[in-house]
């Protein structure tokens, strides 16, 4: 996405007002998305959810939600947030492979609709839970279909060297448990990691997952998330995962989680150069803010493009890295790019940052957490969370 001017002037309006760095969303972005989403599926049984770990900000989370969507939710906090967007419970989707007895018991009490059961080990744990509960969810498995889904290693979860489902090997063993603990398995869940940009690794997985389901006969598949955006270049191809993909799903009923793909471009990170720095060896441009507030560069050595609202030095390009100002040498959010330097007080713009940006920010350095605004396709703007405050910082400590 090319910022246009009347965009860029209402970034300069909301940095005025709610200070950097800010993260900024565009609905509109939002929505195209999950039309695109609804137009794969449109020819099978699909009831979709969005992964909130990739953002969850309630009013976010609102209009994902009055598009139709569920949500997937792994933690209490994540659970009270799509509660707080108006998510009926029985839309509420449980994944995750380390829940506990308190969460279990919460997740019953509530009411969510289905629950995606990690390992032959959290069986007991669902049992116990359910003796003291009048709800009962959906119970899926998630599946270890042992796919390389070809991605970032710290995002590719569907190997066995991975902590996450229960190899098909161990099915049976599995089904087995699951009758013991007297628990209803029906579905089949797999997601076999994020940021994926080729069919095939889909493919391999869920023709396998599929043919398990109708041997067994498993009515209800989520296919997880993982759809992989355009940071680079590279992204998932929609019309051949279509034409691949959805043909095997046609007997099922289908459930989802994409995370990523819904709200990774809608979402713009902020912050302003304040020191430009030259130490005889490279160029430095010190921002506001850093890897506290988007950890993906300095994580993943994930690229996020940028543009420059402000003042540059047009007279010559030069090579130069963006970083934070934390006290850490990894806090870096753009590494050599050739171009003109900003001067001090100009913005820079990082895209693509709506997806596992603020969701992943954190208070390193006893930095603050920054505001989260929207800005309309009329071009205003809404603040839908505030910065915090030294006082919203130091509220749960104790002397
Ligand atoms: C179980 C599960 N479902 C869904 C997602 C969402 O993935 P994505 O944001 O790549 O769509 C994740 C992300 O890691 C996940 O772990």
């Amino acid at each position: 996405m090319i910022l246009n001017e009347k965009l860029k002037k209402a970034i300069a309006a909301a940095c005025d007002k709610f200070s950097t760095p800010l993260y900024i969303y565009l609905p509109r972005i939002i929505e195209e998305k999950i039309k695109q989403v609804y137009m794969v599926f449109k020819s099978i049984d699909f009831h979709p959810t969005f992964a909130v770990k990739a953002n969850y900000n309630p009013a976010l989370l609102r209009i994902i939600h009055d598009n139709g969507f569920g949500m997937d939710v792994i933690t209490r906090g994540e659970l009270a947030a799509a509660l707080m967007a108006g998510t009926a419970p029985h839309k509420i989707v449980i994944n995750g492979c380390g829940k506990t007895a308190e969460e279990m018991a919460e997740f019953l009490k509530v009411g969510v609709g289905a629950v995606n059961i990690d390992s032959i080990e959290e069986l007991s744990g669902w049992k116990n839970a359910l003796k003291t509960s009048s709800h009962k969810p959906d119970f899926f498995v998630r599946l270890n279909s042992e796919v390389d889904a070809m991605t970032h290693p710290f995002i590719s979860t569907g190997l066995k060297k991975h902590k996450f489902g229960v190899p098909l090997k161990l099915l049976d063993d599995f089904f087995a448990a699951a009758a013991k603990n007297k628990i209803n398995i029906s579905g089949f869940h797999i997601h076999i990691g994020s940021q994926i940009t080729e069919v095939s690794p889909y493919y391999e997985a869920l023709s396998q997952i599929c043919n398990i389901a109708s041997r067994r006969g498993i009515k209800n598949i989520n296919i997880g998330g993982g759809w992989g955006i355009d940071y680079t270049g590279e992204k998932l191809d929609l019309d051949e995962y279509k034409r691949t993909i959805v043909p095997l799903l046609k007997k099922f009923r289908v459930s989802c989680e994409f995370g990523r793909f819904i709200t990774a471009e809608s979402g713009l990170y902020v912050t302003r150069a304040v020191t430009v720095k030259n130490n005889g060896y490279k160029n430095f441009v010190i921002t506001d803010g850093g890897m506290n507030h988007l950890i993906r560069p300095a994580m993943y050595g994930a690229i996020h493009e940028f543009e420059i609202i402000g003042k540059t030095n047009d007279k010559c390009e030069v090579n130069y890295d963006i970083v934070g100002p934390l006290c850490e040498t990894g806090d870096v959010l753009y590494r050599s790019h050739e171009g003109s330097l900003p001067y001090p007080g100009a913005l820079i713009v990082f895209k693509n940052a709506g997806a596992y940006g603020f969701a992943m920010s954190s208070n390193y350095n006893s930095t603050l957490r920054p505001a989260e605004v929207i800005i309309s396709d009329k071009y205003e703007i809404k603040l839908i969370r505030k910065a915090e405050t030294i006082d919203d910082f130091l509220r749960t400590a104790r002397l």
